[in-house]
């Protein structure tokens, strides 16, 4: 009776692995895995010696936390590579699109529909830390902003203040009341654990 039900068992997952395969080309999106979720909570920075910083990814996407009352805060302004390489030129310095032959732009609804055609990739594969490879990249992402000969380097720490706290300043100007920390907000970013 036991091995049987294993047996049963062993022939169904081959059978989903199998149709999984045929449907959906995963060896496109080789950093994307089978069961990539929205999360609704991130931690992050936890190399950060300030103490790592909660994300509410769910607040920051379905209209609790916005720019402008009424209209919830675009995927595509944090999951920069997630558009066809068309629109993304429309933003310089941005330029790259990931895959990149991709024709779609990310939304709730496209990540419902399709995880993997979604297309998203986790901000480190690309911004890694300071001295490491990134996985979809040759180095560490470089621009250079109009009217400044400065070259950034952005790895991890430099993508993320400049998504997250530049934001939160252009928040600030608009509704002053706003709990959106600013860059030099450090400590309410990031939390030292107990
Ligand atoms: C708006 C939120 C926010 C604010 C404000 C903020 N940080 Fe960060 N910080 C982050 C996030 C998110 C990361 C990226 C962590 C990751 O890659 O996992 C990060 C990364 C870092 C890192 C790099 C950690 C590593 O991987 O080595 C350092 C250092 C750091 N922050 C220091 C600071 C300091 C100092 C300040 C204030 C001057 C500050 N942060 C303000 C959110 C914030
Ligand atoms: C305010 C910025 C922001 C917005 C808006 C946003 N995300 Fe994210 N998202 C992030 C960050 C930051 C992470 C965590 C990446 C990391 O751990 O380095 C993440 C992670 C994810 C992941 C998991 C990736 C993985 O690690 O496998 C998915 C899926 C995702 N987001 C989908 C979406 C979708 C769909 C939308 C729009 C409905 C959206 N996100 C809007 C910032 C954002
Ligand atoms: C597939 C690789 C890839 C992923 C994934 C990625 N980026 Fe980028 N990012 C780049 C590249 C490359 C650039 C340099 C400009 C360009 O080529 O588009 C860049 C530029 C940026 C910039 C600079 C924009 C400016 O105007 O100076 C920020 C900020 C940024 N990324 C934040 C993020 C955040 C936050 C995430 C995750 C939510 C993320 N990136 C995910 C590759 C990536
Ligand atoms: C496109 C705009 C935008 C981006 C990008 C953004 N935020 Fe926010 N954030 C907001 C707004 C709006 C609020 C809500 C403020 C309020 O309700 O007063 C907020 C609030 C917060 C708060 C305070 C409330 C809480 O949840 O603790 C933290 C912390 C925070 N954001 C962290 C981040 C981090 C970390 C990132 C980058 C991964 C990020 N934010 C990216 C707009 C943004």
């Amino acid at each position: 009776m036991r091995k049987s039900a294993f047996l049963l068992g062993g022939v169904l997952l081959v059978a989903t692995g199998m149709a999984s395969v045929v449907g959906d080309g995963w060896w496109r999106a080789s950093a994307q895995q089978a069961d990539q979720k929205m999360p609704d909570v991130v931690t992050m920075g936890k190399d950060a010696k300030l103490g790592q910083v909660t994300f509410n990814h769910a607040k920051h996407n379905n209209g609790a936390y916005n720019i402008t009352p009424g209209t919830p805060i675009a995927c595509i302004s944090c999951h920069h590579t997630a558009q066809p390489a068309a629109e993304v030129a429309k933003h310089p310095p941005l330029k790259t699109a990931w895959p990149a032959d991709r024709t779609t732009s990310l939304t709730a609804e496209l990540f419902v529909k399709g995880p993997r055609e979604a297309g998203v990739a986790n901000c480190r594969e690309c911004h890694a830390r300071t001295g490491e490879k990134p996985k979809l990249l040759a180095a560490i992402p470089e621009v250079k902003h109009e009217g400044s000969p400065a070259l950034i380097s952005l790895n991890n720490m430099q993508a993320l203040h400049r998504t997250c706290a530049g934001c939160h300043t252009e928040v600030k100007k608009t509704i002053p009341t706003s709990k959106a920390p600013t860059a030099n907000q450090c400590t309410i970013c990031h939390k030292k654990t107990a």
